[in-house]
């Protein structure tokens, strides 16, 4: 915790997150723009969209590895103390938004694709029938809460700068 001159109370990280959360977080962000510069691409049959595929499965299975890791070394994160209630509010909404849309774009995303097809070769693999077994089509809805999450990316991208060079607290160091 931070006390500016006037005496406000600011919004800091004592400590960092712990190395491999910093690496998953990371990492995250490269599958999920790869997904994003590739999301035009013909899926079934171009190069663009076997990386999209996967790209997108990436961020699918780092949604699991963030969660067991968060709980891993839940003892370790950074504590954090807020200006306000509101902005304690808008930070857990921001974070849970965050993980719901690591999970749920990705499966959307999948619903679209097997209700679609039979099957598809992922780097001239077959992939296995049960999973296009889910023929649900939720018609434009993957892209539509894909641009959605980016958006809140984009956001959540911005406030880390707002933080380092406005604020100039560690929240932005916590995580490099
Ligand atoms: C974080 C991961 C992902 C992001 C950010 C993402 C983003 C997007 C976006 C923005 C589009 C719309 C592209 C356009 O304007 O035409 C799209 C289309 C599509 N995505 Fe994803 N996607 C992700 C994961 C996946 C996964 C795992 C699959 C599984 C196969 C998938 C399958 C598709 C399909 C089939 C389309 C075409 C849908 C249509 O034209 O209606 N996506 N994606
Ligand atoms: C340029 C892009 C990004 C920047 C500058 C950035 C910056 C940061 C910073 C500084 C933190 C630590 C402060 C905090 O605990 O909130 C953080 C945490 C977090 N970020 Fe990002 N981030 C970016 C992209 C992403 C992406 C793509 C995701 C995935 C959806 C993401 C999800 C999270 C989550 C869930 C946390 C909380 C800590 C955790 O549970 O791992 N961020 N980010």
């Amino acid at each position: 915790m931070m006390t500016t001159s006037d005496g406000i109370e600011m919004m800091t990280a004592s400590e960092k997150y712990p190395k491999i959360m910093i690496y998953a977080h990371w990492l995250t962000l490269v599958f999920v723009l790869i997904a994003y510069f590739t999301s035009e691409a013909h899926i079934e049959d171009s190069l663009g969209g076997q990386v999209h595929v996967i790209a997108g499965g990436l961020v699918f299975i780092f949604f699991y590895v963030r969660l067991i890791l968060l709980m891993w070394f839940k003892a370790q994160i950074p504590t954090v103390s807020y200006i306000s209630e509101l902005q304690k509010t808008a930070f857990t909404l921001m974070k849970g938004a965050l993980y719901t849309g690591l999970f749920v774009v990705p499966v959307l995303g999948w619903f679209t694709f097997a209700s679609t097809h039979e099957s598809f070769d992922l780097l001239g693999i077959e992939l296995p029938k049960v999973l296009f077994i889910p023929n649900v089509n939720f018609g434009e809805i993957h892209p539509i809460i894909a641009n959605i999450f980016m958006t809140l990316i984009g956001l959540h991208a911005l406030a880390a700068l707002v933080h380092h060079f406005i604020l100039k607290d560690g929240i932005l160091k916590s995580m490099k």
